[in-house]
């Protein structure tokens, strides 16, 4: 299975490049970047072929599969001419900005008769696989409450890359706000872990620290508060920001009629009970976890079925797109309403 990553920057560098080069059914064939240094490397780190034009590497016949790496800006345009050149995707998260450019994939998505997922990696986070299989088991009786927070400093200081001093000023654009760039995953997982879609949410999305070089505040949300109602009722609130400056918060707590589950609020899964009594799931870590969502795809590309597809990054968008209406418009906004 011939791969081939369009974007060799942080997240091609240390998860998708390194998770390709070692899983034995596939081979990194080719790797492409606008930016010639950034494709030359990671071609010459992996023995690939090196493109610089997006176009040429989607349509050479010798790949079978694409891992859209590049900024959110992108990935419509990308994910969409890799479609229509007969290739298997794998996209980045977030699927695209919107939910009008989510429906151009999905009609590529389904004319192309190919396979389509979304790099939601946190769907395959230890704590996250426990807590869905615990939460089926019924260990804290049926979930009615949660509440999930993705919080850290902000990209100047940390990301995957590195510190990036320059993210507001040159970088932004091309990535969106806080919800787009790491909102997403929290408003994909609850989705997840109770196999229900978002119905309804109530949301405030403000820009509250973050500048550009100049002083002036960004033009973008860089943290959200968000009330967020499921089809199978149980209600919650989804926490996300770039300003806060103590360590990455990243725990998720749920309310169940027969205790409470706690992920990642400490180590390992948490359950507590009426009674007082406390169970501490310990989870094995593994360095390497967050490939996992890539040698996930190349499983599907063998036939398995996938964790998340095309039509679970449409949803993410159109949940998305409703808070961006809840806090524009300053009301509760239904889903249905922004299809
Ligand atoms: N799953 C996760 O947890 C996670 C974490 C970080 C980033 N990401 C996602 O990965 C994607 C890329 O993020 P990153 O941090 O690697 O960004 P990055 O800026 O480090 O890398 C992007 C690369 O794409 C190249 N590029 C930009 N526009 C291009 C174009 N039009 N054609 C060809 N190449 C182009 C740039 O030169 C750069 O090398 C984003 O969608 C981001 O949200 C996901």
């Amino acid at each position: 299975m011939n791969i081939a990553i369009i974007g060799c920057g942080a997240i091609a560098k240390t998860r998708h490049a390194p998770a390709v080069a070692v899983n034995p059914d596939a081979v990194l064939y080719a790797v492409c970047d606008q930016t010639r240094a950034n494709a030359d490397a990671l071609a010459e780190q992996y023995g690939a072929r090196a493109f610089y034009d997006v176009n040429e590497a989607i349509t050479d016949p010798a790949v079978d599969a694409v891992i859209i790496c590049t900024p959110e800006r992108f990935h419509c345009t990308h994910v969409v001419a890799a479609l229509e050149a007969g290739k298997d995707v794998l996209c980045e998260k977030p699927l695209a900005m919107t939910p009008q450019e989510g429906a151009q994939i999905l009609d590529a998505w389904h004319k192309s008769g190919r396979r389509l997922m979304v790099a939601f990696a946190q769907r395959l986070t230890a704590e996250h696989q426990l807590g869905k299989k615990l939460l089926r088991e019924g260990v804290i009786g049926k979930p009615i409450a949660f509440r999930t927070e993705l919080a850290h400093k902000g990209v100047e200081y940390a990301s995957i890359g590195g510190p990036t001093p320059d993210f507001y000023d040159k970088h932004l654009a091309g990535v969106g706000d806080v919800m787009l760039s790491v909102g997403c995953h929290r408003v994909d997982l609850v989705r997840y872990l109770f196999d229900s879609p978002i119905k309804a949410v109530s949301a405030v999305t403000p820009t509250i620290d973050k500048t550009y070089a100049d002083g002036s505040p960004i033009k973008a949300a860089d943290h959200a508060m968000i009330l967020a109602e499921m089809e199978n009722g149980i209600q919650g609130s989804i926490w996300i920001s770039w300003c806060d400056y103590g360590r990455p918060e990243r725990g998720t707590t749920i309310y169940g009629t027969e205790g409470i589950m706690r992920l990642c609020t400490g180590p390992g899964v948490v359950v507590e009970k009426p009674d007082g009594s406390v169970e501490e799931h310990i989870v094995q870590q593994d360095p390497d976890a967050w490939q996992q969502i890539t040698h996930h795809f190349i499983a599907y590309l063998g036939g398995k079925a996938p964790i998340c597809d095309g039509n679970d990054g449409q949803a993410c968008l159109l949940a998305m797109e409703a808070i961006r209406k809840s806090n524009d418009e300053k009301h509760r906004v239904l889903v249905e309403e922004v299809k």
